[in-house]
């Protein structure tokens, strides 16, 4: 244990944290989480819910372990008979007026009233079945949150986020003792663009998505860690899929990126992943066949595209998305290299919303995860040079962009999931899958490349934009076929500088650096 750290011991356990940790932090180390409802790692403390009672040797009473700081040689009990009573009478406090309504209610399976009062709470009540418990209606607060103010149990996370994170401080404890509630400004509502963290922050069914509204019960969720897609700040997410539909975008913790925390347009930024509008089978056009598409299988796709290639001579131009994979974008620029070759992307751009307290966190104006990835490949943003180029060349190939419409005499391949009517143009169009479909990585605005997993199945035929432009080259005989995303990374590390010596286990699961972050504006240096 290096010297500097300052040492204790938890429930016997002996931690080493740095000076200034609180108990709680320092606990979790030791693998000790007992409960806990006002504190959380992302807001400033409070200490108002009196949950986290911990018997600390030589202090008089108990201590709560969220507000206060290690020492040396501090032992903490955490199960001591006296801790555990303490606690089970604070629960019991906050089941007076909760409504039994777990049934019901959307946080049910993810509650933290439900699970610590399953792991500590008394086994039944004390209070008559005809004790009329505290009732107040359901309220409105915004676009996307819906408040019940019978859960609540007065945590105050929702208000710290509010005042001390996004500082728009809208929301507020209103009256006091048992009438006391969450309110609202009369004159504002819960509409900033970071206010559905609350929804997250709270943990009771309190504060709720209106919509995720009944969708699913938590227990039927399987959660896929991934990127959001949404901009180029390049958020960690969890996306909850309920029978392989996406119904549910989460934050992932990553201090490194975004805390504990996404925006609006991020969260919601997901039905386009369940559209059934989607290329399933590859589709080519035949020799003498017309301007008709035919579906084929792989194998002769595959073939005609390579014929394709093997023909053309002179200039090619590669059309693509700042939304494909890392890997994705190399393969495509692996295949083009024979010719003498211009590769684009094209980004929507959007009004920036920061979070206040939160260095080097917004919502991007540039609303693609993977625009410096696409740079570090060698991809440039003058979309109309490359188009104009395309009107010259002998093979386009276009990924992922739909409403491309290209004018050129040479061949136009085509990756893709929907089939726009700019892509019935095309030769060749293959169906790939899109990013929750997938595995693969995209590189964030600060250089940081991540990881992001493959959640539901692909539809039909269609396959990881990686593995068809991987065996299309190895059809070409130029390589073999890649059996994963980290195959395809992997040939990516070999031969682009910036990604020199990583692979997935490297990135492990928060993602590493590959780029310089781009100096702060002047605005972000001055807060
Ligand atoms: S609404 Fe939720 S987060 Fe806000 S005070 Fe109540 S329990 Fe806590
Ligand atoms: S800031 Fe960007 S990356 Fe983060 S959640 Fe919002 S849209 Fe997604
Ligand atoms: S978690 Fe410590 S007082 Fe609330």
């Amino acid at each position: 244990m290096p010297e500097d750290l300052v040492k204790l011991t938890i429930d016997g356990v002996p931690v080493g944290v740095p000076k200034g940790t609180l108990v709680i932090e320092a606990a979790k180390q030791a693998g000790v989480l007992v409960p806990h409802y006002c504190y959380h790692p992302g807001l400033p403390v409070a200490g108002v819910c009196r949950m986290y009672l911990v018997e600390i040797e030589k202090a008089p009473k108990l201590q709560i372990a969220c507000a206060t700081q290690v020492a040396e040689g501090m032992v903490v009990r955490t199960q001591t008979a006296e801790a555990k009573s303490a606690r089970m009478g604070v629960l019991e406090l906050l089941l007076i007026n909760h409504p039994l309504d777990c049934p019901i209610c959307d946080q049910s399976g993810e509650c933290e009233l439900q699970d610590f009062t399953f792991q500590e709470g008394r086994p039944a009540t004390r209070y008559s079945p005809e004790y009329p418990k505290r009732f107040n209606p359901v309220e409105d607060f915004g676009p996307d949150v819906l408040y019940v103010p019978n859960r609540c149990i007065l945590c105050t996370r929702c208000v710290r986020f509010m005042e001390d994170v996004a500082r728009e401080p809208v929301l507020n404890v209103s009256e006091r003792g048992d009438r006391a509630y969450i309110g609202v400004h009369p004159e504002a509502r819960l509409d900033h663009p970071w206010a559905g963290n609350v929804v997250d922050l709270c943990p009771v069914g309190s504060l709720l998505s209106k919509d995720f509204l009944h969708k699913a019960r938590a227990w039927e969720l399987d959660k896929t860690a991934s990127i959001c897609s949404g901009c180029s700040q390049g958020c960690n997410v969890t996306l909850d899929t309920r029978d392989n539909v996406v119904v549910r975008i989460r934050p992932r913790p990553n201090l490194e990126v975004n805390q504990y925390f996404i925006c609006d347009h991020g969260r919601m930024n997901y039905r386009w992943m369940n559209r059934g509008d989607r290329i399933e089978a590859p589709l080519v056009k035949r020799r003498g066949g017309g301007a008709e598409l035919h579906v084929v299988d792989w194998d002769e796709a595959l073939d005609r595209a390579a014929m394709v290639l093997r023909g053309a001579r002179g200039r090619a131009v590669a059309l693509v998305s700042p939304k494909a994979s890392t890997e994705a974008l190399f393969l495509a620029r692996e295949l083009l290299a024979p010719f003498e070759w211009t590769g684009a992307f094209q980004v929507v751009m959007g009004e920036e919303a920061p979070l206040a307290a939160v260095p080097n966190l917004a919502l991007r104006a540039e609303r693609a995860p993977n625009g410096t990835g696409a740079e570090l490949l060698g991809y440039i943003r003058n979309y109309a040079a490359a188009l104009e180029a395309a009107e010259s060349a002998a093979v386009v190939l276009v990924l992922d962009e739909p409403e491309t419409t290209v004018k050129t005499p040479g061949a136009l391949l085509y990756l893709g999931t929907m089939l726009s009517d700019a892509a019935r143009a095309a030769d060749v169009v293959l169906p790939i899958a899109n990013v929750a479909e997938e595995d693969g990585t995209f590189v964030n605005r600060d250089g940081r490349v991540q990881r992001y997993f493959q959640a539901k199945p692909p539809p039909g035929m269609a396959r990881p934009a990686w593995w068809v432009l991987a065996e299309l080259l190895a059809v070409l005989g130029r390589g073999e076929p890649v059996a994963s995303a980290s195959d395809a990374f992997d040939r990516l590390a070999q031969s682009v500088a910036p990604f020199a010596g990583l692979s997935y286990a490297a990135l492990e699961m928060t993602g590493k650096q590959v780029a310089a972050r781009p100096a702060p504006a002047a605005a972000e240096v001055t807060a």
